[in-house]
């Protein structure tokens, strides 16, 4: 018996029709040596405690189908440079938004992260640039040496999750 059915008296027997259930996020990451995939499963798991029902997939693993039904969307690359100059996502991550369908501007909203040794320099503005035309504007970046969540990482996350 469905869940939604109403009941003779038209009450519905708990769930009922058209209640939305929890957001649902997207964090694709891609990663060379690992920081970039923890801070991908860091940002998704503060998004689950918050109520957000989020998921986390590496560029290659990720379903496009997915996207258009995610609420949010967060993308990840390591930067990639002559460490003080010319930051960039490497191909992979490249590749990965070149292929993407083009997502309607109301949704997902849009975030990026990204990972790094010393300054990211041009790295979020490669990001933006290659995601240009293909979604919303990203409203969300954020950074980490190590791959964990800093406390003003949160606040941000919070505010964009709300
Ligand atoms: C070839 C190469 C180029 C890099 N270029 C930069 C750079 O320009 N700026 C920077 O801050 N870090 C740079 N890094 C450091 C990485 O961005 C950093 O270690 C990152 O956390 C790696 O993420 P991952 O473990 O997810 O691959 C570079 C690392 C490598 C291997």
């Amino acid at each position: 018996m469905s869940r939604n059915r109403s009941g003779a008296d038209g009450a519905t027997d708990g769930v009922a029709e058209g209640v939305a259930g929890p957001k649902k996020a997207i964090v694709v990451y891609r990663s060379h040596s690992g920081v970039t995939r923890r801070y991908g499963e860091a940002i998704a798991a503060f998004a689950s405690d918050i109520g957000v029902a989020a998921r986390v997939v590496s560029v290659g693993e990720c379903d496009m189908v997915d996207l258009a039904g995610a609420d949010y969307l967060l993308l990840g690359c390591w930067t990639s440079g002559l460490f003080v100059i010319a930051q960039h996502p490497d191909e992979p991550w490249l590749a990965f938004v070149r292929d993407m369908p083009e997502l309607s501007a109301g949704a997902p909203r849009i975030g990026l992260f990204t990972t790094y040794k010393l300054r990211t320099g041009s790295q979020f503005s490669k990001m933006r640039a290659a995601l240009a035309g293909k979604a919303a504007a990203p409203v969300l970046e954020l950074q980490s040496r190590d791959g964990s969540l800093s406390a003003p990482d949160r606040s941000a996350l919070e505010r964009f999750l709300a």
